[in-house]
């Protein structure tokens, strides 16, 4: 890793510690880490102000990174924190024990929908992020899940999703609650990384997220792992999968390719 164009706020706190890369995730940010810090870098400026608010405002509230420094130099983004102890939810040591992951996935749940709203600062409803992503309509990817569920368009997805708008059941929503950013140790929850889509939104948006992931990372599509049933996860969570709700925030996460 070249640090000679770091910040040397940055490098004095880095102080020297190896940092290795870490090619999970798929946003376009550089992840390097140590055993007790990570460091995120994007090209662009100004990219990590949402996830360090909600970090910042999630401090005490649940298990999250400490941001340690931040800053926007020379054109680029970076974000040191803490490292969330533990193993990732889809470690294949989770995934070949689905009797120990989706309990936990249910509770991971379950903590995020405990935190109280009332003074959330962010709001991500369908309805904030339908306006947001008409503004920018020019600029959607059509992809091949729209296809498939007889879209032609990402225009037509999102006319359809703003006349099909369900009631909303407001929780506490981390918007990305896909396994990568779910971490665990042992049977017991460590915490969430990744924050910078949270805020107040309908229950099923992190649910689809969540349910679409645990799928994906056995069914083949990423890792295939044999008797894992998603749809455990309702019975975990103690409530009826709600088909309607489960597509429309999975389409509705499609505008954001
Ligand atoms: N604070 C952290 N503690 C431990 N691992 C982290 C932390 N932040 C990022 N990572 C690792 O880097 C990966 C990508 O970082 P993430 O913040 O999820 O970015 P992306 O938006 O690219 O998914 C994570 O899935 C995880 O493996
Ligand atoms: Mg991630």
């Amino acid at each position: 890793m070249r640090t000679d164009n770091f910040p040397k706020e940055l490098l004095a706190m880095i102080n020297g510690q190896a940092l290795n890369k870490n090619n999970t995730g798929m946003s376009g940010s550089e992840v390097y880490e140590s055993d007790r810090i990570v460091l995120k870098i994007h090209s662009s400026a100004d990219c990590y102000r949402d996830e360090i608010r909600m970090l910042k405002w999630l401090d005490g509230l649940l298990p999250v990174p400490k941001v340690l420094y931040n800053c926007v130099f020379a054109g680029k983004s970076y974000l040191l924190m803490t490292k969330m102890q533990g193993k990732m939810a889809c470690d294949a040591a989770y995934l070949s024990s689905p009797e120990v992951l989706i309990p936990l996935l249910a509770d991971a749940l379950k903590r995020l929908w405990s935190v109280d709203i009332s003074c959330c600062p962010v709001k991500r409803t369908a309805d904030v992020e339908l306006a947001e992503i008409a503004v920018r309509s020019e600029t959607l990817k059509t992809t091949p899940f729209m296809l498939e569920e007889g879209f032609s368009s990402p225009a037509e997805l999102l006319d359809y999703l703003s006349c099909h708008r369900c009631e909303d059941e407001l929780v506490f929503s981390h918007g990305d609650l896909c396994l990568p950013n779910i971490f665990l140790t042992g049977e017991k929850l460590s915490g969430f990384i990744d924050t910078g889509d949270a805020g107040i939104a309908d229950k099923w948006r992190d649910i689809a997220l969540c349910w679409r992931s645990l799928k994906h990372n056995t069914d083949g599509t990423y890792g295939r792992y044999e008797g894992v049933d998603p749809d455990r996860l309702f019975d975990e969570l103690g409530i009826k999968k709600d088909s309607k709700k489960l597509r429309y925030y999975l389409l509705l996460d499609e505008l954001f390719h």
